[in-house]
């Protein structure tokens, strides 16, 4: 009895996860602010977007290769729909007041804030040197400081549009990993801030959601250089990565249903984050494995 009942309720559980009530149509003339679009999973949201019909604006730091992603995102979207780019250094921080100014500007509000960008780094042991101390500041700027700024001014708007807060982190946000100790503290970082944020806009009855993205591994071509450049490039033949257009539309779905949290690819995102609590020591004995 207490068996059927235990898995009626794990497959209800998993049918619940699964449960596809994404209708495409809601992203219709939404405003989209998109950062980290020039590449990777970032300009693959681009794409999604335009082709669900949203207006866009994105941003990232070079503008040749913005002005290539808004040229097929013209090609995939709407003819009078809004494609726009800005450059904006992220660890800057009165750019991310501009880019927020520039949304007004180019769409007259915002609809979902996608906060996506990182900082390009190396995969590095932490020896404590004055380069990995400076790398840490930077890192913080732009992986956490930047998000909190970006979202601090985009708010307002949010609150009026009934808007949502997209943000994108990783797994190495839920279980800390070797050699990238400081980005996952930055990833971690923004699950403290944007889950407390979750709450006290909840707390005062503010129709904004926040959607926090637990993301594994997923072959853009920067993930695969870098595990290649540290000659961890057998990673990828343990753990297979997931493509960067999957990744995207599982981040632009979970934002349009507004749940709090999404893992993706969802059964070893979620598996890893589950037996952090659970196995520690089995879970740290696989991850020495495979970092071996
Ligand atoms: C930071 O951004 C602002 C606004 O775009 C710009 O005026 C300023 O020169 C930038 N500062 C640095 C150090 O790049
Ligand atoms: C830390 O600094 C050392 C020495 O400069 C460097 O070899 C290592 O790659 C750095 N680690 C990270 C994570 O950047």
């Amino acid at each position: 009895m207490w068996i059927k009942l235990f898995l009626f309720a794990v497959v209800a559980f998993i049918a619940y996860q699964f449960s596809d009530i994404f209708d495409p149509d809601i992203l219709e003339g939404k405003r989209v602010v998109l950062t980290g679009a020039s590449t990777g999973i970032g300009e693959q949201m681009a794409y999604h977007y335009a082709s669900h019909k949203a207006n866009l604006l994105i941003t990232a730091r070079r503008e040749n290769l913005l002005k290539k992603v808004i040229n097929h995102c013209k090609t995939v979207g709407e003819p009078n729909g809004i494609y726009s780019y800005i450059t904006a250094d992220m660890s800057n921080m009165s750019s991310t007041e501009m880019v927020i100014k520039e949304a007004v500007a180019k769409m007259g509000g915002i609809d979902y804030l996608v906060l996506n960008h990182i900082k390009e780094i190396s995969l590095g042991e932490w020896s404590g040197s004055s380069d990995n101390l400076t790398m840490l500041s930077n890192l913080f700027d732009i992986n956490f400081k930047a998000y909190v700024h970006l979202a601090s001014y985009a708010l307002p708007l949010l609150e009026k549009s009934g808007g949502s807060i997209i943000v994108v982190s990783s797994i190495a946000g839920k279980f800390a990993q070797p050699y990238v100790s400081a980005y996952s503290a930055t990833k971690f970082a923004l699950d403290g801030f944007f889950s407390g944020l979750r709450l006290e806009l909840e707390l005062k009855k503010c129709d904004v959601s926040i959607t926090l993205c637990v993301i594994g591994l997923v072959g853009t071509d920067n993930a695969v250089s870098k595990l290649k450049e540290f000659e961890r490039g057998n990673i990828l033949d343990i753990v297979k990565p997931a493509l960067p257009e999957d990744a995207a539309m599982a981040i632009i779905k979970g934002g349009a249903l507004r749940k709090r949290e999404i893992y993706f690819p969802y059964f070893s995102a979620k598996a890893i984050t589950v037996s952090r609590d659970l196995f520690p020591n089995l879970l740290e004995k696989f991850m020495k494995y495979i970092y071996h």
